[in-house]
């Protein structure tokens, strides 16, 4: 086997996020997309802001505020830019969908297989510990993960190095080596797939919904338009 780890991003990638489009969409007539969308950047270049605001500090950003804080104030900026009237119950009930998370169709059965041909499984997200925690057991996937990494422990968020490196450390805190182009990174985000190959990652980038790959950096190793092409690039049967 040419890998030893199949290390997964989280949202949008092994976790189902379409489920607070939806809810947005309910409680905010005809503006559910626009909310997704705006959220989404907003939370990402939160990280961004924090990381590049302070890289080189060892005991990670001062500026670090944890990935449900981000997401919480990068959602209130959302319905603002949007001049929409909300109250704080809209936003905890916005909030409270990430911790009921569901895992895309195809998830557990290929995560099921991964570990069953003897590959290491991990996550490594920007979410905060809790986060990750809530959302996977209600994605069903608790027995389907070796690791569940955030980058909380090193306070950078994605697409610093730092970040990325946690996958190693943890690997040798279980006594096992592994390098770089062991491991195998799946991200449906294409900014992802770009730090990760960066860092030294081999990568996959599952491109569900048909986007083009972005216009700088390496283009991804492998890809394909749901998680069960990865089980193709490991040579592991789908039946
Ligand atoms: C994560 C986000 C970026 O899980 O999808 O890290």
């Amino acid at each position: 086997m040419k890998y030893k780890a199949v290390v997964f991003d989280a949202y949008g990638t092994l976790f189902n996020v379409y489920a607070i489009q939806a809810l947005a969409e309910n409680t905010f007539k005809g503006q559910g997309a626009n909310i997704a969308a705006l959220w989404r950047d907003k939370q990402i270049e939160y990280t961004r802001l924090i990381t590049q605001s302070d890289p080189h500090n060892s005991a990670g950003s001062q500026y670090y505020l944890p990935f449900r804080i981000i997401t919480e104030r990068a959602l209130e900026f959302a319905l603002k830019r949007l001049k929409l009237s909300y109250d704080s119950s809209h936003v905890s009930a916005l909030m409270a969908q990430y911790d009921e998370l569901t895992a895309f169709p195809e998830n557990l059965g290929v995560l099921q297989k991964i570990k069953s041909a003897g590959l290491t499984t991990a996550i490594l997200s920007n979410g905060s510990p809790d986060m990750l925690a809530s959302a996977v057991q209600s994605a069903g996937m608790v027995d389907h993960l070796d690791h569940v990494l955030s980058v909380d422990a090193v306070k950078q968020f994605k697409t610093s190095p730092e970040s990325y490196a946690l996958v190693e450390k943890i690997f040798l805190k279980h006594g096992m080596v592994i390098h770089k182009n062991d491991v195998l990174f799946v991200s449906s985000n294409a900014w992802d797939i770009v730090g990760a190959s960066w860092f030294g990652f081999q990568t996959f980038w599952v491109n569900r919904q048909d986007l083009p790959f972005e216009t700088i950096g390496n283009q991804p190793d492998f890809s394909g338009s749901t998680l069960n092409d990865v089980l193709t690039v490991l040579n592991i049967s789908n039946d």
